[in-house]
């Protein structure tokens, strides 16, 4: 049976991925600070769903969290690094630019390079960052979540340098506008899937071991505009 940790379970892309996941017959190790969604998860998917409340942005109790996790699980085959936040921020209040960057960045590193540890001990494994196509371009909105997609996705770019040669798989998934508490009333958004459409695309990333994937897949031509088209028109859609 193979063996999963998703950090960010309790809610929205997380939550629809661990119930595909346990579908497809993996033990499943689940993190996020609610710990009643997650019980509740839990005893919806039955006994091979572990799960530990724990906050990403705890650097110093992160790594005992995800010790335990895996010694429950008898081991390891996949990390996805999932859980953040996306605050509105036009006014640049530092709290939410605080809580962003500790979540998404600092949190992101601390689930990612624990899990390339852990492969690396075993020399296997994939790691499995959710970053955003707002990592292709900054935002007046969520100056610090676009920052710190761009962050993640480079930080998967090195994880693959280090980590490929001994066969530990990264793969950098990218998803456009999912319905989720974390897009709840977020104006001008369109290609708009829910959160089950949007885990069935990370779960097939996830199966083809690909190293960058756009969910859903049409997302891609927005990545090919922001490369070729003129910053401002860019600007529009990010905004
Ligand atoms: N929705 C979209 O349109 C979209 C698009 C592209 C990328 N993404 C990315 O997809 C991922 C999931 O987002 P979502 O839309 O599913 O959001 P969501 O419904 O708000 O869920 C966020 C999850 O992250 C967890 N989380 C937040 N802060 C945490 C912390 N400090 N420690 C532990 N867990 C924490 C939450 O659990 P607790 O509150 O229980 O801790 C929750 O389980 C995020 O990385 C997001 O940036 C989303």
């Amino acid at each position: 049976m193979p063996k999963a940790i998703i950090t960010g379970a309790s809610a929205g892309l997380g939550r629809e991925l661990a119930r595909i996941m346990a579908r497809e017959g993996w033990a499943l190790g689940l993190l996020a600070r609610n710990q009643a969604a997650l019980e509740a998860l839990a005893g919806e998917l039955g006994p091979s769903v572990k799960v530990r409340a724990a906050d990403v942005t705890d650097a110093d109790a992160l790594p005992s969290h995800l010790d335990a996790l895996a010694a429950e699980l008898r081991g390891l085959d996949c990390m996805v690094v999932n859980a953040g936040v996306a605050p509105h921020n036009r006014k640049l209040a530092w709290e939410q630019e605080r809580v962003t960057v500790a979540t998404n960045v600092l949190g992101f590193v601390g689930c990612a390079s624990w899990a390339a540890r852990f492969f690396y001990q075993q020399k296997r494994g994939h790691i499995v960052g959710i970053s955003s196509v707002a990592a292709l371009s900054g935002s007046a909105a969520v100056p610090a979540y676009n920052a710190s997609k761009a962050f993640a996705s480079r930080y998967l770019d090195g994880l693959r340098a280090n980590l490929g040669r001994f066969g530990i798989g990264v793969t950098d998934v990218r998803p456009g506008y999912v319905r989720t508490h974390m897009t709840e009333d977020q104006p001008g958004m369109f290609w708009v899937v829910d959160a089950e459409t949007a885990a069935r695309g990370i779960f097939r990333a996830i199966r083809r071991r690909a190293k960058v994937a756009y969910v859903p897949r049409r997302w891609v031509l927005i990545a090919l505009m922001a490369r070729l088209a003129p910053g401002r028109l860019y600007q529009k859609l990010s905004d």
